[in-house]
């Protein structure tokens, strides 16, 4: 373990533009359950990832009855994940932070919805599946704080569901639902970033999650749409991809990543960081 926390040091440390790409792994020791583990929400709860597929569909059918339960507070995402706002970054979210500080990270692709990457400090984020704690207008993408909108008082006052102030298009929560289309603006950005950087730091995800599981075969390829539309194909440039995870993943089993480093990402990426400082 020593020998590839050292390694990752210093491939951090060579590296020209590292990104970090996250998963639930992240958030576990700060309470919060993952998915997939052995104990993840979808392990225990299988018949509620059944019920999570078909939210986004409710959705498009009658937003304002999607709305209105809600705002109920039995929405099946706020029963499985509690109460977000008591949660807290832990060590794995600060030293992201910190390398980001250093100058050794340039951004952090993360499907967790719980806004901790933002909490520790890490200033260039990109929320893949959304973030609990803003609001989105499916037609023109804007993006709210969730104090921007009285919704209870909409809800009171029979208004739902909430309108974009900018363009009067239907406005629902920021988090990507299964079946519902990552944002255009953040699947462009994050495309990108996997085509730029020269090393990948993927902390604490199953990656089997398409499209973001793409992310790091954009990388390992060279392979995807730069916003001019023109497919970037840059074989034979050479990318480090570590993995930090409790357990291998398909990325370890089909060679994707260089290497994993098993454990916890709480206790491992602030080695990591360790090591950087005394290399750099
Ligand atoms: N340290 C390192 N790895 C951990 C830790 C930890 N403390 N805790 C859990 N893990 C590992 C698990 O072993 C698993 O391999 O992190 C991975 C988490 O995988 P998932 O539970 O599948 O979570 P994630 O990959 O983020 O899921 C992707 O699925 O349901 C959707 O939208 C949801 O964003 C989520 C997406």
């Amino acid at each position: 373990m020593e020998e590839l926390i050292n390694r990752a040091a210093s491939d951090l440390v060579e590296s020209k533009y590292a990104i970090a790409l996250t998963g639930a792994g992240m958030s576990t020791e700060s309470g919060m359950p993952d998915f997939r583990g052995p104990k993840g929400l979808w392990t225990k709860h299988p018949e509620a990832e059944k019920r999570a597929y078909e939210i986004y569909g409710r959705f498009q059918q009658n937003p304002k009855e999607y709305w209105e339960e809600r705002l109920s507070g039995h929405s099946l995402l706020g029963d499985l994940l509690g109460d977000l706002g008591k949660v807290a970054p832990n060590p794995g979210h600060y030293a992201l932070a910190e390398l980001e500080k250093m100058g050794f990270l340039k951004c952090v692709i993360t499907q967790n919805i719980d806004n901790l990457h933002e909490r520790a400090g890490s200033k260039s984020v990109l929320d893949y599946h959304g973030n609990v704690f803003k609001l989105r207008c499916v037609s023109c993408n804007a993006r709210y704080d969730l104090e921007e909108y009285d919704l209870q008082k909409l809800r009171d006052e029979g208004r739902l569901p909430p309108l974009c102030k900018k363009c009067g298009g239907v406005v629902k929560d920021d988090v990507v639902h299964f079946r519902e289309p990552i944002p255009l603006d953040i699947a462009e950005e994050s495309e990108e970033e996997a085509l730029k950087c020269d090393t990948m730091l993927i902390c604490g995800t199953s990656a089997v999650v398409y499209p973001f599981a793409n992310l790091p075969l954009i990388a390992r390829f060279r392979s995807g749409r730069l916003p001019s539309g023109v497919y970037a194909r840059g074989y034979g440039t050479t990318v480090k991809i570590i993995e930090v995870n409790a357990e291998p993943t398909p990325l370890t089993q089909e060679g994707i990543s260089d290497y994993l480093i098993q454990g916890k990402t709480g206790e491992i990426l602030p080695r990591i960081v360790e090591q950087v400082k005394k290399a750099s």
